[in-house]
């Protein structure tokens, strides 16, 4: 009987697994009688849980993603068109606003697309699987001539059987168990590449503050979320005393600031004055380098209060450790300020560190204070400026007038440094003044010569 044969063979497969020999595992198997159909159930055993996986609930969940993306878009899309039908006066609104309404269109036909072809392989899916149940049930029925509860339960213990032979195997090979990394708080993987410009505008002042920054905060206040900020040197290159806020992308290029300007004090500069361009909205507040200090600021646009912590001994300011392209530096860049998915980071260099990169991370609360700190080994002068993306630390360098290089990455988790990464940005002007990282859309800002540029961050 064909069930004693396969029950007693791994009975003689488990006696002789019991004491393998240091040098070699192996069993013999002899059989006789009629073969069980096992390729037959395995195939339908896969075909059975291919269906399962085919059909629920991934295409379920991505069909349903896939819907509310296009909702959420349709809504945007109408309600710039509004904004900027409001905002029409005559030859600015057929210019400028035609790109964020061709951004849009590009993102909602793309969304269609893979919408249509979701759903096209769902009916395929459906008329595949109708056809697969039926054949599965003959097949099923044919197999109930052989006692499928044994067979399957001899099938399993030959599985262990197999998967203790491997072990043994294993073992003598003595490879060491992979060594995992430690867990990652963010989704992303590595940045691939960066594409774009996706939005290029000279805003509300062109050409008139070449020193600035601007982007999205990553955890804005409710009914804010699709506001854009914008900080410009308006003093000198190096200082500023107000943000200017923006209620959408659209506004941002036609340059309507609504509800515009708010201010950290009258004078510029002085106390608690904004210095240097690179800075940070996080959490309806503005995280910048203050005014003739070695310190991390943090307004409150709410409240209008100023909290701040000083950065170690040591470290460069009022323009004296700043980022540089070619033999021309930037001034006032000595802090960069920066936001990823797990929140606000700075950079800066210090005398004991000899210029060389300082990475740290900023601890919210009440003051806020100075976290982790990792240090680099490339010197902030061989670099035009640096963003933070899933706890990664990425750096730039001049290529051409045209062309930026992303070629440094220190990875928080890991503590490892990289330095050919040889990601290209295309460059709208020759100079970026800053460069920040959107956790919200995974959006590039970069400021550059007194246009806003972004580009779409590409992860692996
Ligand atoms: C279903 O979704 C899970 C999690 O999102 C994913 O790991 C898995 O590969 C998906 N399966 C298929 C068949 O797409
Ligand atoms: C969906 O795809 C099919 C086949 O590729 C095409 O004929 C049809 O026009 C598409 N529909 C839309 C709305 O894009
Ligand atoms: C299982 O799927 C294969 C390939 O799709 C097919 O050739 C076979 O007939 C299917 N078997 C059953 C029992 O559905
Ligand atoms: C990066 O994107 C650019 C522009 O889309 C493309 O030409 C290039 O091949 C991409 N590079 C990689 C490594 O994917
Ligand atoms: C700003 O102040 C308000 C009111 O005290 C507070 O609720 C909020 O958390 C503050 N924001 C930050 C980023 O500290």
């Amino acid at each position: 009987m064909k069930l004693q044969v396969v029950l007693s063979l791994c009975a003689v497969l488990a006696v002789s697994l019991q004491a393998p020999s240091p040098e070699q595992c192996g069993c013999e198997i002899t059989n006789s009688g009629d073969d069980f159909p096992h390729d037959k159930l395995s195939t339908a055993d896969g075909n059975a849980s291919d269906c399962n996986r085919n059909i629920t609930p991934n295409k379920t969940v991505e069909l349903e993603s896939l819907l509310l993306g296009l909702e959420r878009r349709i809504a945007q899309l109408h309600k710039d068109v509004s904004v900027l039908e409001r905002e029409d006066d005559g030859e600015l609104y057929g210019v400028l606003s035609l790109y964020v309404i061709e951004n849009e269109m590009v993102e909602i036909r793309h969304l269609m697309d893979r919408l249509n072809s979701t759903t096209e392989t769902d009916q395929h899916l459906t008329a595949d699987a109708v056809q697969q149940l039926r054949a599965l049930r003959v097949e099923m029925r044919e197999m109930e001539t052989f006692d499928t509860a044994q067979v399957v339960r001899g099938r399993l213990d030959n599985e262990l059987l197999r998967m203790d032979l491997n072990d043994c195997q294993n073992g003598l090979n003595a490879t060491p168990p992979p060594t995992q990394p430690p867990p990652r708080t963010c989704a992303h993987g590595q940045l691939q590449n960066v594409t774009g410009p996706r939005v290029f505008t000279k805003g509300e002042y062109p050409g008139s503050y070449p020193y600035g920054a601007w982007g999205r905060d990553p955890e804005p206040e409710p009914g804010k979320e699709s506001w854009y900020w914008l900080v410009m040197m308006t003093s000198g290159n190096k200082f500023s005393n107000y943000i200017r806020l923006y209620s959408s992308l659209s506004s941002l290029i036609v340059g309507k600031s609504v509800p515009g300007n708010v201010d950290i004090h009258p004078s510029n500069p002085t106390t608690n004055t904004i210095q240097g361009p690179n800075n940070v909205l996080y959490r309806g507040a503005l995280y910048y380098n203050c005014y003739n200090q070695p310190e991390v600021c943090r307004f409150n646009l709410t409240t209008k209060k100023v909290t701040n912590f000083r950065l170690p001994e040591g470290t460069r300011y009022n323009s004296k450790g700043n980022f540089c392209q070619l033999d021309e530096c930037y001034p006032f860049t000595d802090l960069d300020l920066a936001t990823d998915e797990s929140g606000v980071w700075v950079t800066y260099t210090t005398s004991q560190d000899f210029g060389n990169l300082v990475l740290s991370k900023v601890e919210e609360g009440e003051p806020p204070r100075l976290g982790q700190t990792w240090h680099t080994s490339i010197y902030k002068q061989a670099i035009t400026n640096t963003f933070m993306a899933c706890g990664v630390l990425y750096a730039t360098r001049f290529k051409t007038k045209g062309v930026e290089e992303i070629f440094y990455a220190l990875d928080t988790v890991t503590g490892k440094e990289r330095f050919n990464l040889g990601i290209l940005m295309n460059k709208m002007a020759p100079k970026i003044q800053a460069l920040n990282y959107s956790p919200v859309d995974q959006m590039l800002h970069a400021y550059s010569d007194a246009n806003m540029v972004s580009y779409k961050a590409l992860f692996a």
